[in-house]
């Protein structure tokens, strides 16, 4: 496996800049193939994701806590992503984080340049995903940063402008790690597993948060492109906070894509690759994507919430029987995110090649 270099292999365009210069067509280089086009196959207008009300966990009544994590247990088995509602963050707060990040956005080139990503860590402001040349490329631009461990937070690979966007990230990121605990525990009981038992997999305290802000700007061909092209998530649950005045995102199920219609202040919630290898599939992966607009810019914070990257994640022990053999050898996050990064975004491509020969 090749390492990724402390440079990219070619320039490196903003997306932003293409679509402000007013060109009415894009580049080739953003074309995609016709069957990986939004058009190519026709989403069900009226299927939504599940929306879980999390108030429900907190409930006295125990059979309003059971039901809630009955729905969690459908909705992971079922779907892989649902929206969560009353999670404990307020609609101040994933508001103003949202708007605070679209504010970066609009800084001027020479402000964003000063954070300008390499493909060795991705942290900072980048443009492209995966390292290979003549790839085609998505129609986004991106702020990459670590919260957890503290050992690769650094504030100062994080924005200094606009002025209060350190501390607000910082709040943010505090409750996403109260969230991610709520679930990682509440998908532990529904696994029949010990209460802490992910918790613990994860790596317990030393977990690894970092947040990707999507920035897809204004498209004046959305037919031909995509804003993040089909992948899914090789980390352990991705909490993404999308924008509630545009859609984009859009999930795999079966053959059809279906554009996700964000509740009132919602979180998103996907499992992600390495939750699939721990539960040896029965929760699983799912492939999602984003679509882009002609007169709407879109801003979105995908935060990754993954195991402690030099464990060896396996499927867990429990849930490993003669008719349920593990799907999986044991690697660890380190390794996987090599593989992934190097590569760029590819379906499920990446998780389905880790299965053990047969
Ligand atoms: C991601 C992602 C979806 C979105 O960043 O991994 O899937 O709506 N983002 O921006
Ligand atoms: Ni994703």
């Amino acid at each position: 496996m090749v390492c990724p270099s402390d440079h990219w292999l070619e320039p490196i365009v903003r997306v932003q800049s293409l679509s402000e210069s007013g060109q009415p067509v894009i580049p080739d280089r953003y074309i995609k193939p016709l069957t990986d086009r939004p058009s190519f196959t026709r989403s069900p207008p009226d299927l939504n994701i599940p929306i879980i009300d999390l108030a429900g966990l907190k409930n006295v009544d125990v059979t309003v806590r059971e039901a809630t994590l009955k729905e969690i247990s459908i909705a992971c088995r079922d779907w892989g992503f649902f929206q969560v509602i009353n999670h404990g963050l307020s609609g101040e707060l994933v508001d103003g984080v949202r708007e605070i990040w679209r504010e970066f956005f609009h800084e001027s080139m020479d402000v964003k340049q000063k954070y300008a990503n390499s493909p060795k860590t991705y942290e900072g402001y980048g443009s492209r995903l995966g390292l290979q040349k003549g790839a085609i490329l998505d129609w986004s631009d991106y702020y990459f940063l670590h919260y957890l461990p503290s050992c690769l937070k650094d504030h100062n690979k994080w924005p200094d402008k606009p002025p209060s966007l350190r501390e607000l990230v910082e709040e943010y990121s505090k409750e996403i790690v109260r969230l991610g605990n709520v679930l990682l525990e509440a998908f532990s009981i529904n696994l029949g597993l010990k209460q802490d038992y992910l918790q613990n997999a994860f790596g317990g305290d030393d977990i690894g948060a970092c947040l990707r802000v999507n920035f897809y700007p204004k498209c004046p061909q959305p037919d031909l492109t995509l804003g993040l092209s089909s992948h899914s998530d090789p980390g352990g649950i991705t909490f993404l906070l999308p924008d509630e005045n545009v859609s984009g995102l859009q999930v795999r199920r079966d053959q059809q894509w279906i554009t996700v219609k964000p509740a009132r202040h919602a979180i998103i919630v996907n499992i992600g690759d390495q939750i699939q290898v721990l539960t040896n599939a029965i929760y699983k992966s799912v492939e999602h994507r984003v679509i882009v607009n002609p007169d709407k810019e879109r801003v979105s914070l995908a935060y990754f919430f993954n195991p402690k990257s030099d464990l060896l994640i396996h499927p867990a022990p429990e849930l490993v029987k003669p008719e349920t053999p593990s799907l999986y050898p044991p690697m660890t996050f380190d390794e996987y995110r090599l593989f992934i990064r190097t590569r760029g975004p590819q379906g499920k491509s990446q998780v389905e090649s880790l299965k053990s020969p047969k």
